[in-house]
This record gives structure tokens, sequence and C-alpha cells, in this order.
């Protein structure tokens, strides 16, 4: 393809992304495909001979859109939001049409610097102070990985430099609680730790880690000749988004010497709102923290920020520095590749950047205030309504919620709420996600795409009551 075939068709291809952001509000939300119906659709073996753009576009809008769930469309309340705002889109795509790599900073110097000027300006949008650096990740399951890789280091005086893990006389433990997001095991596992070796700290009423418990459990575990390591504290779980007590947690961590690595993948854009900023009250006492810029914020996915207080550290534990990487510049400049796992580096940055810039702080406060206002207006129609129940604090913009008729035992109150769950979905109208909540399955509602406004949370409320409060007439066969 020549720069010229790639104008005339990149135009198009920038129409058809601004048309489909244009009618994604009438497209189903959720895709309405069995498993199988794509591949079915798709050649299982690749062209032998060169094929029209006319073709391949017409099989993006015939057998891609419709097999998609749309998590732009202003009644996505699934999950938590994963917002790519366009001026974000056009940060990616201008990455990627430059096609650099950040392997040094000789290879793309302005990559690695804007990186180091973006995520400060990050991280003074969340009010840390200027103790912290920043990096960009992929994602946070990365980001909690690297933590809890630079926590066993840490902890072990760098046991990677002899035997690691293997070779230590005491296992060492983490803390998490029974709210933590799964990619906190998954990096706990994946680090080397064991399972045995993961703690799960009760929680309190709010679903909150008990910072009192966290202490009598260390102390026990001091006493019992293990080694406590890290701390994984979160700001806005994902069930509920809990706010675990960080102010509570920092002196805990620091009496034993601990990582706290605070998970705020969702939770940290809020923070972006001075409002907001007592949720993770003592966040200067810990030693990491990942917020995702992919969600709520709105740079196109991937783009998770993980801060840290002491750089140095990481670029010791993740420093391979082979001769080929080398540069005469290394001792003036940040070496990204040194900050993660993978060498080369996306661009990312520039996505950052484009949507900070067209947004303006300002514009990204004004909706992230806009989706909490919604929200607490969802949660008071929902608490002021008979036999409806708001389950969880709602801190956030994502509400746990459940209709409880008279007369239902836990079993069949499940298996109703998922039954009414899925009419929702299937019906194209809405996206939400049903979750289990002290073991018991209730559904959430997540706030928060660009363009849901308080109409849609009006509508969705609507839907909700009437695919909830209908079925159990149908399954008594129609009588009242
Ligand atoms: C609290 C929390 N942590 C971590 C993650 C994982 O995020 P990622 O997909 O960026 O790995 C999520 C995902 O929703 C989350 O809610």
């Amino acid at each position: 393809m020549s720069p010229e075939e790639f104008r005339q068709v990149g135009h198009q291809l920038i129409d058809w992304v601004a048309d489909y952001r244009a009618r994604v509000a009438q497209l189903p939300v959720m895709a309405q495909t069995r498993p199988g119906d794509v591949k079915a659709q798709l050649p299982a073996y690749p062209p032998e001979e060169p094929e029209s753009w006319y073709a391949i576009v017409r099989d993006l809008n015939q057998i891609i859109v419709p097999a998609l769930s749309h998590w732009q469309h202003p009644q996505f309340f699934g999950y938590f939001p994963s917002n790519g705002l366009l001026s974000s889109v056009l940060g990616d795509y201008v990455s990627t049409g430059l096609g650099v790599l950040g392997l040094s900073w000789q290879s793309s110097p302005a990559l690695t610097e804007l990186e180091e000027t973006v995520t400060d300006w990050v991280r003074q949008m969340l009010g840390l102070s200027n103790d912290w650096s920043g990096v960009i990740q992929d994602t946070a399951s990365t980001s909690t990985l690297l933590a809890l890789l630079c926590a066993r280091e840490r902890a072990s005086n760098y046991s990677q430099t002899r035997g690691g893990l293997q070779a230590e006389s005491k296992p060492l433990t983490i803390y998490v609680s029974a709210h933590s997001h799964s990619s906190v095991d998954k990096a706990a596992l994946l680090a080397g730790f064991g399972r045995e070796n993961i703690r799960v700290v009760p929680h309190d009423q709010n679903y909150a880690m008990c910072a009192d418990r966290l202490a009598r459990l260390l102390e026990d575990d001091a006493a019992a000749g293990v080694k406590p390591c890290a701390i994984v504290a979160t700001c806005g779980t994902t069930t509920s988004t809990a706010l675990d007590p960080i102010d509570g947690i920092g002196p805990i961590a620091h009496k034993h010497g601990l990582w706290l690595h605070v998970d705020a993948a969702m939770a940290g854009s809020a923070m972006i709102l001075p409002e907001c900023r007592w949720m993770w009250q003592g966040i200067e006492a810990a030693d990491s923290v990942v917020v995702n810029a992919h969600k709520w914020l709105g740079a196109a996915f991937d783009c998770s920020l993980y801060f840290v207080r002491d750089s140095q550290h990481l670029v010791r534990v993740m420093s391979t520095n082979p001769s080929y990487l080398q540069s005469p510049t290394d001792s003036q400049v940040k070496n990204l590749r040194d900050w993660g796992l993978p060498l080369g580096r996306r661009f990312r940055a520039l996505k950052l950047w484009f949507l900070i810039r067209e947004q303006g702080l300002g514009g990204l406060k004004a909706r992230l205030r806009r989706d909490l206002a919604n929200a607490r207006w969802l949660a008071d129609q929902v608490s002021a309504t008979p036999n409806w129940r708001i389950l969880a604090p709602v801190s956030l913009q994502t509400l746990c919620l459940r209709h409880e008729p008279a007369g239902m035992n836990p079993d069949e109150l499940d298996d109703y709420t998922l039954a009414w769950a899925d009419r929702v979905n299937r019906s194209g109208r809405a996206y939400i996600t049903p979750a289990l909540l002290d073991g018991r399955w209730m559904v959430r509602v997540s706030v928060g795409a660009v363009s849901t406004e308080r109409e849609h949370v009006r509508a969705l409320w609507q839907l909700l009551r009437a695919e909830a409060e209908q079925l159990p007439v149908q399954a008594r066969g129609g009588k009242p």
C-alpha cells in the first residue's frame, strides 16, 4: 500500500469510525452472537491473492461489527467503563502510524520524554506529591505484577541475584482481601509467592479490608516464622468500588517494613476531583500505585499508569542492559525498558497527551462529576422503590443492586436475579454485569461511558424495572 492509497482508504476509515461512534447508540449493546458464529463466516485459510478494500470493509461491517458488544454505547453499564475518547483514538492512530519503538531513549527520544511529561501531568492531576515517578504499562495486571516483583526483591534483598525465592529460608507472604481483583492473585502466583502464602485479610460490612485484622494477621505470621512481604490495598474494588482504608493500612505496612501497593485501577481517575481524594487518604505511605487511564478517564485502551516512589529500585529489579541496547546518553536519560517487562515500548503517551490537551482538566473533571451525579440519581431511585435494594455503599459511579420480591428464598432469588439480568442484556437495550456479593447474585451497574447522559440512566432504570418486575408474573404463568 503506497502512502497515497493509504491516504484514500485511511480517510474512508476515519469516516467509518466517526460514523460508528455516531450510530453506536442504535446498535444492540450486547452482541447477539452465538459461540462459533464469527468463525463460521471467516475463511479457514489466508487469501493467496490480495483482496480489495471494498471486500475487507464489507466484512468488517457484515461479520465483525454485528458480533461486538459496544463499550462506547451510551447504554453500556457493564464491568467498568473503558472509554476511548476520540482525541485519544487519534493519538493511538498516530502512534501506530509513526511505527517507532522505545527500546531506549535514543531509539525515540520524544517517546520517552513525552511519557515522562504526561505521566507527571497525571501525577499532578491526581494530587500525588512529586516523590512519585510514573510509567505507562499496558494494564493494571502488569503494573501489579511489577509491584509484587519489586516487593519480593526488596524483602529478599535482591534474591534474584542469588538463588531466587527458592533459596529463601522463610516463605514470603502477601496480604490481600477477598475483594482484591483477580489480577492480584495472578500477580502473586506469577511472582512465585505460592498460593499458600497469599493471606486473605477479612473485610468489613462495606467490603473494605479491616486494618485491625491485617495488623493481627501480621503479628501472628511473624510469630509463626514466615516473612511478611507486601500488602495490596484496593481503592475502588471491582465488585462494589469499596475503599480499603489506606490511611489505616499505611502505618501497619511501615511498622513491619512491608511494600504497600495500591490498586486504584478504577477509582484512581476520580482523584482528579479534589472532593474524592479522601478515598485514598494516606496514599503517600504507599510504595506503588496503579491507575488505569484507559478506564473512566478516557484514554483508549491500553494505558495503565504505574507510579512508584523508588524508581531506582524498579530499575534495579527490571534492568538487563545488553550491549546492543547501550548508548552514549544512558547516564543522562531514562530508558523505560528498565521500568517494566517488555523491551519494546509503544508510543502510548501520545494518546494520553492528545486526550488531556483536547479535554483540558476542566473537561475531564466535568464528565466525571456528571457520572457521579448520574449514579447518585440512580441510587436514589433504587432506594426509594419498594423491593429494590442498594447492597453496597455507592462511593463512586458503580451500584450493586437487587430486586427482592417478597417470598423468595435465597436460591430462588439468585435464579431470578440472573434471569432478569440476562433479559436486560439480551434485549440489546442496555448492558449490565451480574456478580456475586456475599455469595449471592446481584446486578452491578457501572455508569460512566462517555456518551451516557441522565436520559440514558433514566431509560436503564425503566428497563431494569420492566424486565425484573415482569418476570415473576410470567414465571407464574402470567397470573398477577
Ligand atoms: C480494581 C481493578 N484492578 C485491576 C483490574 C485489571 O485491569 P486490567 O485489565 O488493566 O489488567 C481491574 C479491572 O477491571 C480492576 O477493576
